[in-house]
């Protein structure tokens, strides 16, 4: 459910609105291509998840939102207010958090690479755990931690090594992927930093993939995280977070329907049932995908005589690069949708490389010159992974609440691009 309708009321009746603003007005106002979030969205999703998380059984869980989907400050401190904690990668996600107003204690710290300066940084901060993916990053963060003289929390990340569907470029649970390490690596891993001065093991974590619309691959990686956890204590040692990643997807255009959260949630209880440890999950587009939109103007129309009908818009693969890197197809909506049969457009935008088609004979109502779009489900991993490739500024983002918006990162002017560089002193 998302709250990007079209209006049913008032001068723009008939027009798609985010919440109770119309898009048109924000690209009058803002200009275009633009990002727009509704709060009402984000903040369902994230009540809803922990909902049927808590009515499933799971008292308490941290739902450490994944910052890699939607890194905008005011995005996460709406998140933040209702409770949510951080997933972050890298020490510019920390302070993301940390300037929205995340409690480090919600703070989970994974990634592959973590460096020495940024797992330093961390544990300054205080953060809930740091993820370890692998032997060398146990010993480093070992010593890091003794050498600041404090013993921080740490999960073992495991690679449950099953197939989750998704994209090949966003599987992550299979062993040849580089995240994590086998259960028997993870049990021998745990007992040795048991006995290690500088962290503190508290808990196993997994994340398997991302964009997964069958909840049996996740079942079984479930259920072997929980013999795990079984073992480890077995062992007499002690555990006592369980953190089962993100992952569950989302609608894309003609797209298997996903799970509902209900059922994520009550897999999740039929998988570790009698358990007794506190669960933490690190969603990001399920929460974050359909609380936002890519809104872009036709530059033009472009009618091959041999019948190609290219739609060229203002946005571009820089703006949102999903549908050039993983082949993915988000909705596209016209804002003030035209009268008349539908065309096959193959709508493209103005970047110099065919790969900036964001899809092809996609059928729209007829469009023209200056008419306005939204790319649908676009506020997860849009503008986070937004780039200035061809020089093009990066799309602004705005956030609605109700009947009110807010810029909440402006565009940046020419002046701000070129001022980050500086001339070599030879030229
Ligand atoms: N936790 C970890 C350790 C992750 O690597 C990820 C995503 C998440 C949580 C959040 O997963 P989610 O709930 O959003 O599925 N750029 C790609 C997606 C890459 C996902 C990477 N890891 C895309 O646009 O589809």
């Amino acid at each position: 459910m998302n709250h990007f309708e079209l209006a049913t009321s008032g001068p723009a009746a008939g027009e798609l609105a985010c919440e109770d603003v119309p898009l048109s007005r924000i690209a009058e106002e803002v200009g275009t291509p633009v990002y727009v979030y509704s709060s009402a969205t984000l903040e369902r999703h994230f009540t809803v998840l922990r909902d049927a998380l808590v009515d499933a059984g799971l008292k308490d869980p941290l739902i450490a939102f994944a910052v890699k989907a939607n890194s905008n400050v005011a995005v996460l401190r709406t998140l933040a207010r209702l409770g949510a904690g951080a997933d972050v990668v890298s020490e510019g996600e920390i302070r993301r958090a940390l300037a929205a107003g995340v409690p480090p204690e919600r703070i989970v710290f994974s990634g592959v690479g973590k460096t020495e300066p940024e797992i330093a940084f961390a544990i300054e901060t205080g953060v809930a755990e740091i993820n370890l993916e692998s032997e060398p990053e146990l010993h480093l963060v070992n010593q890091v931690a003794q050498r600041l003289g404090r013993r921080v929390p740490v999960a073992i990340r495991v690679n449950p090594d099953v197939s989750a569907g998704g994209h090949a470029k966003i599987s992550t649970g299979k062993a040849e992927n580089k995240f994590g390490v086998s259960f028997s690596e993870a049990e021998r891993l745990y007992a040795n930093a048991s006995n290690m001065a500088g962290v503190r093991p508290v808990g196993v974590a997994c994340h398997i993939g991302s964009q997964i619309t069958d909840l049996a691959p996740m079942e079984a990686a479930f259920a072997k995280m929980r013999g795990l956890v079984e073992r480890i204590r077995a062992e007499g040692l002690h555990l006592e977070r369980l953190d089962l990643g993100g992952g569950l997807g989302v609608p894309y255009f003609n797209q298997p329907e996903p799970p509902s959260p209900a059922a994520y949630a009550q897999m999740i209880a039929r998988a570790t049932q009698g358990l007794d440890v506190q669960f933490a999950f690190e969603p990001g587009r399920m929460i974050a995908a359909n609380a936002g939109v890519l809104l872009a103007r036709v530059t033009h129309v472009h009618e091959r005589p041999e019948g190609r009908r290219f739609l060229v818009l203002d946005a571009a693969m820089n703006d949102l690069l999903r549908p050039a890197m993983y082949d993915a197809f988000h909705d596209i909506r016209p804002v003030k949708p035209r009268p008349g049969d539908t065309l096959a457009y193959d709508v493209v935008g103005p970047v110099c490389e065919t790969g900036d088609t964001f899809t092809r004979d996609r059928m729209l109502a007829p469009l023209e010159a200056g008419d306005l779009v939204a790319f649908m489900t676009a506020g997860a991993y849009g503008a986070a992974m937004a780039s200035e490739y061809n020089s093009r500024l990066l799309a602004p983002e705005v956030l609605v609440r109700g009947d009110r918006y807010a810029v909440v990162r402006p565009r940046p002017t020419y002046e701000d691009m070129l001022d980050r560089e500086r001339m070599a002193p030879w030229l």
